[in-house]
């Protein structure tokens, strides 16, 4: 196919060349959007008297009608296009003839390019938030039907002090709220509008850059054409906060697959979102936050590939910005991907409550409310942190738990106790008496849903 810009070149591009220097393959995904900015383009040109009405009406048109046949599959992308702006460029000359030749007055393929991605990309985080806000509910779901579900919380994974299921969900739920006010920041960024910068230094037309911001849905123009076309600091930005979500939903796979475990069997994942082996016939495998963790490593690799691409840019485009969809694009899919599977593995699992409540009841993880009864009654802490370490040895000993471990034990020990201790390192009595905001209480796991319930509602 002949060049556009063949002009000066007395020879055909290396077929090698040509593949190399392509990015039709990955970049036709924009081609909403490229048709979306151009004929947002065309209208402010006739607009402005730089081309006719007709000329605009006939490209208006005629890019509504290839778009038409991209939709239905009628139109097929050539591969030997050079990307996916020469395509539809050409495509439109050989539909309406020279009009088509005027849209790409006043313009560059460098603002085109950087308008194109930003348009596409405000798309991709309002998929990512709703997909996100779906956990969410999920969580806040769960974490109400497990507001009395008692299970130990971990520091360095050993049992450390009794929580609830509820609360441990909220933490989470907590995390992608956070996600969620990241993704809205950098969208306020993104939307600013680079179209009019041209090449690098804007244009000699009489073009109205804020009527193309605003027919885009842009806050404003961006202010400096050399900055429109030459940073990718939006990409970076998107492929960070996404790399954030994929952290925190490695983490909460990380303990998915503990949880499923034998040797905890706190979640039994329903046998949709499992796998078997081709081995061993006992096994049922989680697959789906395997899999999440591990293409968390992918996306962060995204986000490398963007920074390192960056990094030693001279002003202003450089070809090397063409390898910013492929990485980008890639944590876009592989974080929407992982929320739309997690969400449902997640909802439909099985919380084995009784096991949890089991497991707490192992490993001393009342030991510091046995300490706190012994403070309460005027005993020094260090005093009473190593007369409860003395229980728990003896405990160890005598293959008892704090709550078997007879009365005389106790009053041997230390005189002040009484038959209260039984009631003061009861686990449900010790999960519900952290009752400070945030804590695993009973209403203050039912306040943390409000509240993340009322932080959805505040989205814009
Ligand atoms: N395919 C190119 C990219 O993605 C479009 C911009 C090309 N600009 C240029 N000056 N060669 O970056």
């Amino acid at each position: 196919m002949a060049k556009m810009w063949a002009g000066r070149f007395t020879k055909e591009t290396d077929q090698g060349v040509n593949d190399f220097n392509s990015s039709i393959s990955f970049d036709a995904r924009m081609y909403r959007h490229d048709i979306t900015g151009s004929i947002a383009h065309a209208t402010m040109l006739a607009h402005q008297g730089i081309i006719s009405q007709a000329d605009a009406d006939a490209i208006i048109e005629g890019l509504g009608s290839i778009r038409e046949d991209i939709d239905s599959g009628a139109l097929q992308f050539d591969p030997q296009a050079e990307d996916i702006h020469m395509f539809i460029e050409a495509e439109l000359t050989s539909r309406i003839g020279d009009a088509g030749k005027r849209l790409h007055t006043a313009r560059s393929r460098n603002d085109q390019v950087a308008l194109d991605i930003r348009l596409l990309l405000r798309d991709e985080v309002d998929e990512i938030k709703a997909l996100t806000v779906t956990l969410i509910k999920t969580l806040c779901d769960m974490a109400l039907e497990n507001t009395e579900t008692i299970m130990p919380g971990y520091t360095h994974l050993q049992r450390a002090q009794p929580i609830t299921f509820g609360q441990h969900l909220m933490a989470y739920a907590s995390m992608f709220i956070r996600d969620l006010g990241r993704l809205g920041d950098l969208k306020k960024r993104m939307n600013f509008c680079p179209l009019g910068s041209g090449a690098l230094a804007g244009t000699t037309y009489p073009i109205d850059r804020e009527m193309t911001a605003s027919l885009l849905g842009f806050t404003a123009p961006v202010m400096n054409t050399l900055d429109g076309v030459s940073d990718r600091d939006f990409c970076i930005e998107l492929a960070s906060a996404i790399s954030l979500i994929m952290m925190h939903l490695s983490r909460f796979s990380e303990e998915v697959i503990l949880w499923c475990s034998w040797e905890f069997k706190f979640l039994e994942l329903d046998d949709a979102f499992a796998t078997g082996s081709s081995i061993m016939p006992q096994k049922k495998n989680p697959d789906v936050a395997e899999l999440v963790r591990g293409k968390t490593g992918r996306v962060y690799g995204d986000l490398v590939t963007l920074l390192s691409m960056m990094k030693s840019l001279p002003l202003a485009y450089n070809k090397d910005m063409q390898e910013d969809k492929e990485a980008i694009f890639d944590a876009v899919d592989t974080v929407k991907l992982c929320l739309s599977t997690f969400e449902p593995m997640l909802r439909t699992a099985t919380v084995l409550k009784d096991n949890m409540r089991a497991a707490a009841a192992k490993g001393f993880i009342n030991a510091t409310d046995c300490a706190d009864y012994l403070t309460k009654k005027g005993v020094p802490f260090r005093d009473a942190y190593k007369i409860t370490g003395q229980l728990v040895g003896l405990c160890v000993q005598k293959g008892l738990t704090l709550e078997t471990l007879p009365l005389a034990e106790y009053q041997a020990l230390s005189p002040v106790f009484e038959e209260d201790i039984y009631q003061a390192i009861d686990l449900t009595a010790c999960a519900f008496s952290r009752d400070c905001i945030g804590g695993p209480a009973k209403e203050r796991v039912e306040e943390q849903i409000r509240w993340a319930l009322f932080q959805l509602d505040q989205l814009d």
